[in-house]
């Protein structure tokens, strides 16, 4: 088995999405497997790319310039699923990103064991949505999709304690509040197997953001920081806006987000 930087640096230098998944997917289990055996396997160093290769589509566009589509509607459906399939293969990356990034970084086994894990279930979130826009006749790659996804892996390239606080703290958080309101419109056009993958996502995303808190505040404890003025300090530095209530509170407590963490920096707090 190569060292486990080595990996997540083939992850990011795969382009297309299915087979990054697969890559993802097969290091995920030699990983586990080798855990499993009760073995310490090597962290290694990796070369990162700054950016992660990419299928040639979809075009990717500034988001105020993709197209807006009532969910209410077959079309506008398909492009939620579409930008949900974006999300989850730029989270494939953020996670194998977050190894290779701070290798160097000396960290317990449970944290590669976190990571591991979250980037393995982010790759089988994007193959479900996939497989759902596939069900619908279409693909990922057949609509635009937001080019400025990775813009918090570049701002936080060098700063781990940034990263961990702007990717699973704030963002994966964001997508505890909104998934509820997604998996009711799935429900309400009776798409049975959008409803079910949507709610495999719901339930895997609290563990991301739970990983993120339970590092953020290893890593606060090490360098004995405070890790509520920390994480202020840290998403007005690399977020770029205010957090957008509502917040989904009960997921956020049981991620381990409190809520004096994220409410003094939302909107017109
Ligand atoms: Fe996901
Ligand atoms: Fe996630």
């Amino acid at each position: 088995m190569i060292p486990l930087a080595e990996m997540a640096e083939a992850v990011l230098r795969t382009a297309d999405g299915r087979e990054k998944t697969a890559l993802s997917r097969r290091f995920a289990a030699d990983w586990q497997a080798a855990r499993d055996r009760g073995e310490t396997p090597q962290i290694g160093r990796a070369d990162p790319p700054v950016h992660p290769a990419r299928p040639a589509a979809p075009e990717l566009l500034s988001p105020r310039d993709v197209p807006r589509r009532r969910p209410g509607t077959p079309e506008g459906r398909i492009a939620l699923l579409h930008a949900v399939a974006h999300i989850e293969l730029n989270a494939v990356d953020l996670h194998w990103d977050i190894i290779a990034r701070f290798a160097h970084v000396k960290m317990p086994m449970g944290f590669y064991d976190d990571w591991v894990k979250a980037a393995d279930e982010e790759s089988k979130h994007f193959n479900l949505m996939c497989d759902c826009l596939e069900e619908l006749g279409s693909h990922y790659g057949a609509l635009p999709a937001h080019a400025g996804m990775w813009r918090a892996a570049e701002d936080t390239v060098d700063d781990f304690m940034g990263r961990l606080a702007v990717v699973p703290m704030v963002l994966e958080a964001r997508g505890l509040d909104v998934t509820p309101g997604m998996i009711e419109i799935f429900r309400k056009a009776k798409s049975t197997s959008a409803v079910a993958a949507l709610e495999t996502i719901y339930a895997e995303e609290v563990s991301h953001v739970a990983y993120g808190s339970k590092w953020f505040h290893f890593l606060c404890g090490r360098h004995e920081e405070d890790p509520k003025e920390r994480f202020h300090a840290l998403v007005r530095t690399y977020f770029h806006g205010a957090l957008k209530p509502p917040f989904n509170e009960e997921k956020r407590a049981e991620a381990g987000i409190p809520p004096d963490f994220y409410w003094p920096l939302a909107d017109g707090a």
